[in-house]
């Protein structure tokens, strides 16, 4: 391990460089993207959308699920041939595939410049101004966080709505899970810290904030003195310029009822609960290590509907866990129709390596995972979509973010239960708060128009 503290490498902004990234998985990496960008930024580097044109091109990895990690090989072979092009590009990877593999990954894309880790982006001017100097690759990946945790550059790719990290890590073992060994252990940051950077983003024009982590409902025990997530959910919710205060990603057994307090009685709070259940069957969820049974998940949802009836509930849903029967299986169908998720994210099962389930006996064929998969994505969405049309004629505040994607004549913004709603609007709408009239629906989204 190398020292941690090192002072941020001398500015040679004197040479303009530009960089592409390209960013899979979760939310937590995207906003790490972002603070490479701001990293990179002090020693020259702009970002650029064209990566054949790019002086560095980063990648940053996902290892959640096998198809996520073959996705790393197969875009580095790609870049190897932008690099052969256009000698003196260099190539580094970054994320959770380059801190769980660190040299064997070196070894393995031997024309890979720099490989890091996600404990050490600190450290990543002073790792390419290395590799630009020595032309030889380096690879420097930490096991843990640093004690202190420095305070990172970031360039956000959006100005209205900001990821803000509050917690680092998981604490869980979850039986099919990579992230702890690659997140390492929960490590929340100071709300003095936090609540300062908000109240930047504010004055900066920010509308919005997501509060992110692996387990964000853990957030602040670590701390002294201790507190949680309601705590930080209030004090930013005393920010006049954020309307909307969001938080991803929890675990049930952490979400007390103080946080759901917190949610409906901070203004900005958006009534929007990602609480990930991972199966509906209790033998699953024992086998998986979640700690919490099937009944005590509907309790949890049952206090956040008794106190925000409208409040739009999404959950993360494995299929095909080694062992799981039909029954079982069906179980977390039951349960799905039962709950009324407003969305889920679903994943067929992927032995990882580290996880205990991945040795089990017990593993579906890619096969039966798949059909099991394509099953529940039809319950679903159907299960999306009646919640999603009894949005029909009523009035929702959304907060537009830019033009749609799929037909740049609309804008789109999204409901505080994170609705996404289409509507044909005005430029200056962007990044202000709107009301429309919800017009018709699909499992996916809504369409709605200005009232008259
Ligand atoms: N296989 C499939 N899905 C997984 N997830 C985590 N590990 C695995 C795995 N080995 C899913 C969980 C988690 C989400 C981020 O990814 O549902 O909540
Ligand atoms: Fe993985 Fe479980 Fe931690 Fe979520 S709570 S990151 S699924 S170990």
């Amino acid at each position: 391990m190398s020292a941690i503290n090192t002072v941020a490498p001398p500015k040679q902004a004197t040479e303009k460089k530009s960089v592409y990234i390209e960013t899979f998985g979760c939310q937590m990496n995207k906003s790490d993207s972002e603070h490479m960008l701001g990293l990179l930024d002090d020693i020259g580097y702009s970002q650029i959308d064209d990566k054949n044109d790019a002086d560095l091109m980063i990648l940053n990895t996902c290892a959640i699920r096998e198809n996520a990690e073959d996705k790393v090989f197969s875009y580095l072979g790609a870049w190897k041939k932008i690099k052969d092009r256009r000698p003196g590009t260099m190539i580094a990877v970054g994320g959770c595939v380059a801190q769980d593999e660190g040299t064997s990954l070196q070894r393995r894309v031997p024309y890979v410049d720099i490989v890091f880790g996600t404990h050490n982006l600190h450290r990543l001017p002073d790792l390419v101004l290395k590799a630009r100097a020595t032309k030889e690759s380096v690879c420097e990946v930490f096991q843990e966080l640093p004690e202190d945790l420095p305070e990172i550059p970031v360039i956000r790719q959006s100005a209205i709505s900001a990821w803000v990290s509050i917690i680092y890590g998981c604490d869980y073992n979850c039986t099919y899970c990579i992230v702890p060994f690659v997140r390492g252990r929960e490590k929340s940051r100071e709300m003095d810290v936090i609540a300062k950077e908000i109240e930047g983003l504010g004055l900066g024009g920010y509308k919005e904030v997501t509060l992110l982590g692996q387990n964000v409902t853990a957030y602040g025990h670590d701390l002294d003195p201790k507190v949680h997530l309601g705590h930080l959910i209030e004090r930013i919710g005393k920010i006049d310029q954020i309307k909307r205060i969001r938080f991803l990603t929890g675990h049930p057994r952490d979400l007390n009822p103080e946080i759901i307090d917190a949610v409906k009685n901070t203004e900005s709070a958006c009534e929007y609960f990602h609480l990930p259940i991972q199966s509906g069957d209790n033998r699953t969820l024992r086998r998986m290590a979640r700690g919490y049974t099937v009944d005590f998940y509907k309790r949890c949802i049952d206090q956040i509907r008794t106190k925000m009836p409208n409040a739009a509930i999404s959950t993360d849903i494995i299929v095909g866990f080694p062992g799981e029967t039909e029954q079982e299986f069906m179980n977390s169908i039951n349960l799905i129709e039962e709950l009324q998720f407003d969305a889920a994210n679903t994943a067929a099962y992927s032995p990882r390596p580290h996880t205990p389930a991945a040795d089990w006996e017990g593993q579906l064929s890619q096969e039966e995972k798949f059909e099991r998969l394509r099953f529940m994505n039809s319950v679903v969405t159907d299960v999306a979509h009646k919640i999603n049309k009894r949005y029909i004629g009523r009035r929702e505040q959304i907060l537009v973010e830019g033009r749609s994607d799929r037909h740049p004549e609309r804008f789109m913004g999204r409901t505080g239960t994170n609705k996404i709603v289409n509507f044909e609007g005005q430029e200056s709408m962007i990044g202000q708060l709107v009301d429309v009239e919800i017009t018709t629906a699909n499992p996916w989204a809504l369409r709605g128009k200005l009232p008259e």
